[in-house]
């Protein structure tokens, strides 16, 4: 027995689409029915075309960001009750949608320094033991790459080079610990015209971060070093290195 009736208004565009629509869901709801179980009600009473993405359902995975009412959520750890009114679903933005709530994370990845596999091989390497300020490393390493960062970024919005939030924080927390990296390779990364002086710092990257990795102060950490590298090379840096590259270096 649910408690009410919620209204759903879900971004709905497929390959072929001329445009997006809006398709209105009327969602049986309880207090703490979340945003991933109404999609989900609505995949498997009403619709099951409508396109979206989830795993784990308890904010580790990252698969599930959305844009609830124009804010960026994990869907499986937002409550309807959180939303007065209707509830506007729309996929992430700054990413190019593939179907419905799916957007491309391809291309969020590409904007990493590259390499970035998903499991790192220094990870498992006996070396690989923590540093001093352990604290600030275990806080990056608390990114679910779900790429709401991203979607909240102005600076995004309008320059699709820029390399963005989470690859920059990723890239600053390397650089502490480079973890077998090449610290200066990615210093050049950052470096770069579209890495970390086009952040705008509007902060509103860790605003929307679900997981209090912080990627606008990172940055800015990552400003104070590229500063301090400045001063210490007298602005002359190496040629650039081979291994690190980036979808806009
Ligand atoms: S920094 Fe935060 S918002 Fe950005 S991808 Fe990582 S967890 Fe998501
Ligand atoms: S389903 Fe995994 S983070 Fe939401």
């Amino acid at each position: 027995m649910s408690d009410a009736v919620r209204t759903l208004r879900v971004h709905r565009f497929k390959r072929g689409d001329d445009a997006p629509r809006v398709e209105e869901h009327l969602v049986p709801a309880h207090e703490g029915t979340t945003v991933l179980e109404a999609l989900r009600w609505i995949q498997l009473q009403e619709d099951p075309t409508l396109g979206l993405r989830h795993s784990c359902f308890h904010a580790s995975c990252g698969t599930c960001g959305v844009r609830v009412n124009g804010r960026e959520r994990l869907a499986c750890v937002t409550r309807l009750s959180d939303v007065e009114g209707a509830v506007i679903v729309d996929p992430i933005a700054n990413l190019p949608v593939l179907h419905d709530l799916v957007v491309d994370m391809a291309a969020f990845v590409a904007r990493f320094p590259q390499p970035h596999p998903i499991v790192r091989e220094s990870e498992f390497l006996p070396e690989s033991s923590p540093a001093d300020g352990i604290d600030d490393h275990e806080r990056y390493e608390d990114c679910i790459e779900c790429g709401l960062c991203l979607s909240a970024c102005p600076v995004a919005a309008t320059d699709d080079t820029y390399v963005g939030p989470a690859a920059l924080a990723y890239a600053q927390r390397m650089i502490e610990e480079s973890r077998g990296g090449d610290r200066e390779a990615l210093l050049h990364w950052a470096d770069q015209d579209a890495g970390a002086w086009r952040c705008h710092a509007a902060f509103e990257c860790t605003e929307a971060c679900p997981s209090d990795v912080r990627p606008a102060q990172r940055i800015m950490a990552l400003r104070r070093e590229l500063r301090g590298r400045r001063t210490d090379h007298d602005r002359a840096v190496p040629d650039r290195p081979a291994t690190v590259t980036g979808a806009s270096a």
